[in-house]
């Protein structure tokens, strides 16, 4: 059985004291048992800050974004050496605000990706369609072109120790999430385009939903048969309405 997993990616929010209001409050209500992995992924200015508050605790530590590079002249940039020096567990690659606002290629993508594992950080693989994307039906083929670019660089292993999270586009901030059977369809598709290539690997793979994750909508999505839990945005800078999300997943 897969363990989920619920992560917060706090995007471009937050101050050190909210930081550490947010950090206190989810520590303060967190349960004594939970059976999902939860991890937080604030701004890379309060990553070291955050760790340190989150020491010997059950909430790991992740980054939004990682540079495709090792080292070197790549000004504005942080490497993978440097968020694992900072207590990073995990990173996000491929997030749809990077790819649509910031123009990252799948293949540049792909190079984050392996550049994450190469560190022995385990990366979350954002994949998803655009609402034109969706309407025009091309959901699946939009989804399989940003899942190989990754499984054509990095090959199909790569996926044991890496995570995938579907984000539908029009559904990320829009207060509208896929319905649970959308988000099913799409993530039993991800699940048999890696079984392709591996069936164990797929079998085992933990694949995210995002988009709109709310602790009234969290249980659904989490009970379909294909979503190990969830990539949560907005929700996930309120305490009360993360660890609500995190039970939901832990009760699956
Ligand atoms: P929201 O939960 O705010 O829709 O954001 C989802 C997301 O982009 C998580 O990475």
């Amino acid at each position: 059985m897969r363990s989920p997993i619920v992560a917060g990616n706090w995007k471009m929010h937050g101050t050190r004291a909210e930081n550490a209001r947010l950090i206190e409050e989810l520590l303060s209500r967190y349960p004594d048992q939970s059976a999902a992995e939860c991890l937080v992924c604030p701004p890379f200015v309060y990553l070291q800050e955050v760790g340190r508050l989150l020491r010997d605790t059950p909430i790991g530590l992740g980054a939004q974004d990682v540079c495709a590079e090792a080292q070197g002249a790549f000004t504005g940039e942080v490497s993978a050496a440097m968020l694992k020096d900072v207590g990073c567990e995990h990173v996000i690659v491929g997030h749809s605000e990077r790819r649509w606002v910031y123009h990252e290629s799948d293949q540049l993508v792909a190079r984050k990706f392996a550049a994450a594992q190469a560190k022995s950080l385990a990366p979350i693989l954002c994949v998803g369609e655009q609402l034109s994307d969706r309407e025009a039906g091309r959901t699946e083929e939009v989804v399989a072109r940003q899942l190989d670019a990754v499984l054509s660089l990095c090959g199909v292993g790569a996926l044991e120790s890496g995570v995938i999270a579907y984000e539908p586009v029009w559904a990320i901030g829009t207060g509208h999430s896929a319905t649970a059977e959308q988000a099913q369809q799409v993530h039993a598709f991800i699940r048999e385009r890696i079984a392709a290539r591996d069936a164990k690997i797929a079998r085992a793979a933990r694949i995210l939903y995002g988009g709109s994750v709310k602790a009234g909508n969290a249980a659904e999505l989490f009970a379909q048969p294909d979503v190990d839990g969830g990539l949560i945005g907005g929700a996930s800078l309120k305490a009360e309405e993360f660890l609500a999300i995190l039970a939901a997943a832990g009760t699956r």
